[in-house]
């Protein structure tokens, strides 16, 4: 399967396991990358930087292909110089930034011949990250897992083809080969599967969280701002509920101002970071304020399996439905 991100990345599947925090971890990045994908993981699943930096020779001591760490790029991560400082040292292939600008990244990534995908949700950012030297987008859509675009991939992704120069790669919504295979029809040049990986051998949640995204139906995903400040998506439950989706009258006041809202953001990411911990430790017992973030493709998944043979899975049926295609 040739397409420009695995002609760039020099890898055989154009299927990147999405970055995702508290969940990939160096086994699951170092299987999909084995596998022939492309395995990645967020540079914030560590409390310190010196503790990513050890999970960072995990992955390399497990895989020789290429790899991707996610870097959060606004001022709720403080520690993101710390975080490029190492991936710069340590040569990482692939950086993937999101929440804020990327200007940083591009500059030293590029010095040493890394490669930079930059989150996005809209037309206007994407330019402006394609405009300061990205090498290729991540749409984000509707009903993707952690932080959403409000906008579906169908539209998202043909419409960011359409209008940018460098790959787009199709983010929300894609699960399976059939998934897959929508996407690149699109013009996508990769899919970015996040969810699905949750429920797979090599992560290690808490199981009610991985029997949750099995249980799950789309019609259980909440979009709400409400956890993170930011606009995500999370498994409704009985506390998320009470929390309600739309912020607070005091929450959206100090969302109003650039200056209170850097702090507020900053005040919610680290109380979410904390309770989503929790949350998806292993050996604890499910608790009613869990909170598991997750898309809309729970209604697709159905098994906890070996990143490897999903990966194998959606390539081959990604195949069978294309010969099956009118
Ligand atoms: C549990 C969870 C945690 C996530 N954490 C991050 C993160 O730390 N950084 C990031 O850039 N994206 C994060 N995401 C978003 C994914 O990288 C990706 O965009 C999304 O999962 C794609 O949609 P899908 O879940 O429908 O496959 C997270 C997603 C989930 C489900």
């Amino acid at each position: 399967m040739k397409t420009k991100i695995t002609e760039m990345l020099g890898i055989d599947y154009p299927v990147i396991a999405a970055p995702m925090f508290l969940v990939s971890n160096p086994e699951l990045v170092a299987a999909v990358s084995e596998a022939g994908g492309l395995g990645t993981f967020p540079a914030l699943n560590y409390r310190t930087p010196e503790q990513f930096e050890e999970g960072l020779k995990l992955v390399k001591s497990l895989t020789n292909k290429p790899y991707g760490v996610n870097i959060i790029t606004n001022k709720s991560n403080i520690y993101q110089l710390k975080h490029l400082e190492i991936c710069i040292r340590h040569k990482v292939p692939v950086i993937i930034t999101s929440l804020g600008s990327p200007k940083q990244v591009i500059g030293q990534a590029h010095k040493i011949g890394s490669k930079v995908f930059c989150d996005v949700t809209n037309l206007d950012y994407a330019k402006k990250v394609e405009g300061l030297g990205a090498d290729a987008v991540v749409a984000v859509g509707y009903g993707a897992g952690g932080h959403a675009g409000k906008i579906v991939g169908s539209i998202l992704v043909p419409w960011l083809v359409e209008n940018l120069n460098i790959p787009v790669i199709a983010a929300g919504g894609i699960a399976d080969g059939k998934t897959l295979l929508s996407a690149l029809a699109l013009g996508a040049e990769a899919g970015y599967m996040g969810t699905r990986f949750i429920a797979c051998t090599e992560t290690a949640v808490n199981e009610a969280y991985k029997e949750s995204i099995l249980a799950s139906t789309p019609e259980d995903i909440v979009f709400t701002a409400r956890v993170t400040g930011t606009h995500a998506n999370f498994i409704n439950t009985p506390y998320l509920e009470g929390m309600g989706t739309e912020l607070g009258f005091l929450e959206r006041f100090w969302n109003r101002f650039s200056f209170t809202r850097k702090w507020f953001k900053m005040y919610k990411g680290y109380r979410a970071m904390k309770g989503m911990g929790k949350s998806a430790s292993t050996g604890k017992k499910k608790a009613w304020k869990d909170v598991w973030s997750a898309g809309q493709t729970v209604g697709l998944i159905q098994d906890t399996k070996p990143a490897a043979e999903i990966l194998r899975e959606v390539v081959r049926e990604y195949s069978e439905t294309k010969k099956k295609l009118p």
